[in-house]
Formats: structure tokens, C-alpha cells, sequence
């Protein structure tokens, strides 16, 4: 790995320019004669410019000046240790790969109105949560924080929109009370007292003014966990969305199983499990896809090993991203041989979807 570039600060300029002047070096060509050292390195240190950090480190002891103290790190540490993510969600856009259909389709019912709910059904670790996050922010990311060409121009008026993410899973949102207080919040609309389901869908209905998404990752749990949410309390909440919102509330929902069924395994009848217009099933990518996020890493991968990631995940994402992830690990450790694979395929066994 390159050694990192560092710089003097603006407040160690004097500093360091008094330290230069007091040296025995009549010029910065003796000094950089004296270090073997380009006089162009050495212009560079005094002047406040990035210089190699090993040689920033010797002309600062030849000056005796404490190194560490001086240096202002310039060149900022990268993005993310590693573009593989596993574990937890995408939460950055640039690092969220295809769904291309999915998107269309879900926007597509959000950029027009009424606007329309959408579900997303996926077995666990299928990418719901990381969907649910895309389509929160894709629209509002500027393209410096984007991948080249990534489109994010789904909406006509992106900064109109209302996003509320809601995580079920989160014991805070598992009461009317306080989840309806965060959707609340989250719209800057007044916190009624009592925030019970009269008063939230007097507070919605008058006020929503623009059009606004609601986020519901995990909603099995709250179906099989949280006795306030009952039939009556989507009830409401789908009769909001269909009477009183002028067409400006959407529901997106993810879940494990379809909605209906979903819904019934649990003894709902709630006729809110039956309002979307679209259900995005979550398989696996494309191979495209999947080819498109094993090409972000940082180190070209060799086509056999493409290949065999393509062949061993079935173009899962999170499997694509762990042997990804561990092929990175070996290119950069300098390792040869296809040793990889066989550990790489022991780390995906238990995550087999
Ligand atoms: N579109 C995607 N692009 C890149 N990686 C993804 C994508 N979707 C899922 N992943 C990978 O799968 C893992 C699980 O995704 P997550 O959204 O948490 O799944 P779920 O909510 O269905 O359990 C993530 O940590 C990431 O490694
Ligand atoms: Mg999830």
C-alpha cells in the first residue's frame, strides 16, 4: 500500500519556517542534498504542500521537529476500508448495486399521482433493508457521492419528496403511541397529546402537504409482536393513505413472505395487506449485476476467479459481496494460488440462502 502524503498545517507554517531558519542548512538545496532528497520535496514541506509521508517524517527530525505534531494528514483516509459490505445494510448508495427493475417499478408508482404502495418481499438477507435505504436516498445524492453513470433522476421533484424509514424490529416503534409520534417527527408535523390513531390521522390529513413515502422494514415482526398494532391500526393507516391524503401518502413494506399470506399466518384481516400495486419479489442479481459490483473492487479480479465468485453465489449479493471480499483480502495480502476459494466457500456455508 502507497505510504500516505501529509502536509504541514497553516498554523505550523511559522513553526516550521523558524525551524528551517535556525538549522545549519544555509539552503533548501543543502538540506535536500544532505537527505538525498529532490530540492522539489523539500520546497514542497516548507511550503505547506503534500510531501511523501516517510520524507515529511525525515525533513521534519533533520529539523528537529516533532513529526507527528506537525503533520496535517491532507490526503483524507479512503471512503471505506474495503467496497464489500456484509452484515449490514447498504446504507451508501454508491454502494448499493442493481435492482434495476425493482426501482423502476417502485418509482414508477411513486412519481406520479396518486402515489401508490409497493411491497418488497425477500427471504433474510436478500436485500429488503438495503432497498428500502436506496430508495430513500438515491433521488437526493449528489453525483460526486455516486458511482459514474449510476442513475438517480427517478423522481421529477426528488426535493419535494417525504421519506420516513421505520425499523420494526426497533422495540421504540413497537407502540401506537410512539410510532405514530416518530412518523410525526419525521414529517416536522405537531406531536398531538395524546398521539393515540384519532389525532395522528387529524394531524396527517390536514397538514401533509407534500407527497410522502413511509418506510416499513420488518413489518412481520410487528405483525406477530406488537399487540398495538392491530387490525384496527392498519385499518387506519390504509384508509390515510386511500381517503384522506389527497394522493400524497405511499406505503413501501418489506417483508419475508407476501403480504396477504403474511397476514394470515399471523390471524390479520387487515385489508391494508392488500393495497399493493406492485410487489417486488428479491432473488438474485443479474449476472451483470452482480458483475457490475465484483468490478467496483479496488483491485482488478482475474476473469476465472469472476467467474467462480458468479458461479459459487448464484449471483447473491451478499454471498457475491463476502467472496468478493475475501478474494480482495488475499490480492492484497499477496497471496497466491486459489487457497482463497476454499475458506471463501467456508465462510459463505452458513450464510447459504
Ligand atoms: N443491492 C445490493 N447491492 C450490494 N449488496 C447488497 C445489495 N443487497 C443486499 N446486499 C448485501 O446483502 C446483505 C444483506 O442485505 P440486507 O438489506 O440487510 O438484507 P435483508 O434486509 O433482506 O435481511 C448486505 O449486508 C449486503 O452485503
Ligand atoms: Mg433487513
Amino acid at each position: 500500500m502507497p505510504s500516505r502524503s501529509l502536509k504541514i498545517s497553516p498554523d505550523q507554517y511559522q513553526q516550521v519556517k523558524q525551524a528551517f531558519e535556525r538549522s545549519a542548512f544555509p539552503s533548501q538545496t543543502a538540506l535536500a542534498t544532505e537527505l538525498g532528497l529532490a530540492r522539489g520535496t523539500v520546497a514542497n514541506f516548507l511550503n505547506g504542500k503534500p510531501v511523501d509521508r516517510l520524507n515529511f517524517q525525515e525533513i521534519s527530525e533533520k529539523l528537529r521537529l516533532d513529526w507527528q505534531e506537525i503533520a496535517a494528514q491532507v490526503e483524507p483516509l479512503p471512503p471505506s476500508p474495503s467496497p464489500f459490505l456484509t452484515g449490514s445494510p447498504i446504507l451508501e448508495p454508491r454502494f448499493f448495486f442493481g435492482r434495476e427493475r425493482e426501482l423502476k417499478r417502485i418509482f414508477g408508482l411513486l412519481n406520479r399521482h396518486p402515489l401508490q404502495n409497493a411491497a418488497i418481499v425477500g427471504k433474510r438477507r436478500s436485500g429488503k433493508t438495503s432497498l428500502l435505504r436506496y430508495l430513500q436516498k438515491i433521488s437526493m445524492t449528489p453525483t460526486g457521492q455516486l458511482r459514474p453513470g449510476q442513475k438517480s433522476d427517478w423522481l421529477p421533484s426528488p426535493e419535494t419528496y417525504r421519506w420516513v424509514f421505520v425499523d420494526l424490529q426497533d422495540p421504540r416503534r413497537q407502540t401506537r403511541e410512539r410510532l405514530l409520534g416518530y412518523i410525526l417527527e419525521c414529517l416536522k408535523l405537531e406531536v398531538p397529546d395524546p398521539c393515540d390513531l384519532e389525532h395522528f390521522m387529524d394531524s396527517v390529513s390536514d397538514n401533509l402537504r407534500y407527497p410522502t413515502v413511509i418506510l416499513l422494514d420488518e413489518i412481520g415482526v410487528a405483525l406477530e409482536r406488537c399487540p398495538e398494532l392491530d387490525d384496527e391500526f392498519w385499518e387506519s393507516l390504509r384508509s390515510l393513505g386511500s381517503n384522506y391524503a389527497r394522493g400524497k401518502l405511499a406505503f413501501v413494506l418489506a417483508t419475508k413472505e407476501f403480504p396477504m399470506d403474511l397476514a394470515r399466518s399471523t390471524g390479520h384481516s387487515s385489508s391494508f395487506f392488500n393495497i399493493f400495486a406492485y410487489t417486488a419479489h428479491l432473488g438474485s442479481l443479474t449476472s451483470s449485476e452482480a458483475r457490475e459490483l465484483i468490478a467496483s473492487s479496488p483491485l482488478p479480479f482475474a476473469e476465472n476467479d469472476i467467474e467462480w465468485i458468479l458461479d459459487q453465489s448464484q449471483c447473491w449479493p451478499l454471498l457475491v459481496q463476502m467472496l468478493c471480499r475475501d478474494r480482495l483480502f488475499s490480492l492484497e495480502n499477496g497471496e497466491t494460488g486459489d487457497d482463497w476459494r476454499e475458506e471463501a466457500l467456508e465462510q459463505i456455508r452458513h450464510f447459504a440462502i
